[in-house]
């Protein structure tokens, strides 16, 4: 029996599976991301401990017999975000989140310090990564910078209240902008631009790896045997690809979440320049993985809906759908949170435009769901890849909405697979991962792809008009540009 960890952003969700992936049970168990001010994110990592140690009594409730058997756990979790430990292990501050812009004028120095910043890390200096945040502490706060002693990322730090080692994983390192991707190891230039010594960053394993058994008073506190061995796992993103069987070079995934991203197996390292695309190391020796990842998706719809006061969202979905007829004449430019592939800037904020005395709810809404998928076409643009020739995944709440998932497939000019309604995502990944590092087992079985349930095909006439709307788009982001200035 294996089960799979993902501490998320808003949610740590847990799964318990057997030796044939069957599905035996869920927990989810969610917290708050405190926000003092716009642009700040941050989480007390306690609250990661709070959240597993109830969704693991959840499983232990839902499938006892199964949950005693349990040999191994994985883990995948919110990349970037930085988790700082004293010389006592204990943390010196809350964890700043990925989603957390406070070091934007730190990525300004690091990328003026290392021109060659974007080659070596496999992105270009953002705030969402964990370098900028590290500048910042050493910045605006010495205090705590001078006790520094440690860094992890989310998952490592539950991994080290479970096991006590400390210890991350390739393709979670690969996301802190600290990372040599074609060498596989932490970079000392960046070590030596933020200022920190190179015991503070831990030794980075393969995600399959084992890295240690649970200790005994924590394995008391889960009903858990203490010879349970925890493995390395790894970030959401590709933990999540991991899920799905994304691991053959040209396997893509489109995903539309809270979030959105677009990503592309590739066969090693194969680094993209001046499209603020990400290039990182995948779960899986050997591969990495190109993404446009953005900031904007359906939490754009989220913030209209409860604007307009509309509490079920799947019914303005619904409204929509039935009243639609093509293609919007109002555009809505998503950057409600400021944007990072392809544009890298956090100032940028959204637009509505081509309002008038008869818009409603459903017209704005219509325009939302355009505006989202216009800037996965930007990301498609930015990956340079034929992406014509895959069927990417399409994934995500966004992926439920049948309209949604037309208006997409025909923005981007691509077909899209749905899958069937099972449980694919990153708490899958992990457990897959403890399986494979329990060796003895087929790679190409644990890591199938699911049943795809149907395929979305492209609309020839939207296609057309929504090619010709995404170039007002464009011209329409000059604007929005210019007034984040
Ligand atoms: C990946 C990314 C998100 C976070 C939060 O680059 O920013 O996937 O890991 O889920």
């Amino acid at each position: 029996m294996f089960i799979g960890i993902d501490i998320g952003t808003t949610a740590t969700k847990a799964i318990l599976i057997n030796e044939t992936q069957k599905l035996l049970a869920t927990a989810t168990s969610t917290y708050e991301v405190s926000s003092l001010a716009p642009g700040l994110a941050e989480q007390n990592p306690s609250q990661w401990i709070g959240a597993v140690t109830q969704a693991l009594h959840k499983l232990a409730a839902l499938a006892p017999k199964p949950y005693g058997a349990v040999t191994r756990i994985g883990f995948s979790g919110q990349m970037h975000s930085l988790v700082a430990l004293d010389a006592k292990l204990d943390t010196i501050r809350p964890a700043i989140l990925w989603n957390d812009t406070r070091g934007h004028e730190e990525c300004r120095h690091i990328a003026t310090s290392i021109p060659e910043i974007e080659q070596l890390t496999g992105a270009v200096a953002m705030p969402s990564f964990t370098a900028a945040k590290l500048l910042w502490l050493r910045n605006h706060e010495p205090e705590h910078f001078l006790q520094l002693k440690h860094i992890l990322l989310p998952k490592d730090y539950i991994r080290f209240w479970l096991c006590g080692e400390l210890a991350t994983d390739h393709s979670d390192a690969a996301g802190t902008q600290l990372y040599d991707q074609e060498n596989r190891k932490w970079s000392t230039k960046i070590q030596d631009l933020v200022g920190c010594d190179p015991a503070v960053f831990p030794a980075i394993h393969e995600s399959r790896s084992s890295i240690g058994t649970l200790r005994k008073n924590v394995a008391a506190e889960l009903g858990l045997s203490p010879s349970v061995v925890v493995c390395a796992g790894g970030g959401d993103t590709p933990v999540g690809s991991i899920g799905l069987g994304c691991v053959v070079p040209g396997d893509s995934i489109v995903s539309l979440g809270t979030s959105a991203h677009l990503s592309i197996v590739t066969h090693g390292y194969q680094p993209t320049t001046g499209n603020c695309l990400h290039n990182f190391a995948h779960a899986t020796p050997h591969q990495w993985f190109r993404m446009g990842a953005m900031l904007n998706g359906a939490s754009c719809l989220a913030w209209a809906a409860s604007l307009v006061g509309v509490q079920d969202i799947s019914v303005l979905l619904t409204q929509v759908e039935a009243r639609f007829k093509g293609p919007s004449r109002i555009m809505f430019l998503p950057y409600l949170s400021g944007e990072r592939t392809p544009h890298n800037n956090t100032a940028l904020r959204g637009a509505l435009l081509g309002l008038d005395t008869a818009t409603d709810k459903h017209d704005i809404a219509q325009a939302i769901l355009e505006g989202v998928a216009f800037s996965l076409a930007d990301a498609r643009d930015a990956l340079q890849l034929n992406l014509k020739e895959t069927v990417p995944h399409f994934i995500g709440g966004g992926s439920r909405s049948k309209l949604w998932s037309v208006i997409v497939a025909s923005v981007l000019n691509m077909k899209l697979a749905l899958l069937d309604d099972g449980d694919y995502g990153p708490s899958l990944g992990a457990a897959r991962l403890a399986m494979l590092g329990q060796g003895g087992v087929d790679s190409a079985t644990v890591l199938s792809k699911p049943k795809i349930n149907s395929v979305v095909e492209p609309n020839t006439d939207l296609a057309d008009a929504y090619a010709a709307k995404h170039k007002k788009y464009r011209n329409a982001f000059s604007a929005v540009e210019e007034f984040a200035t």
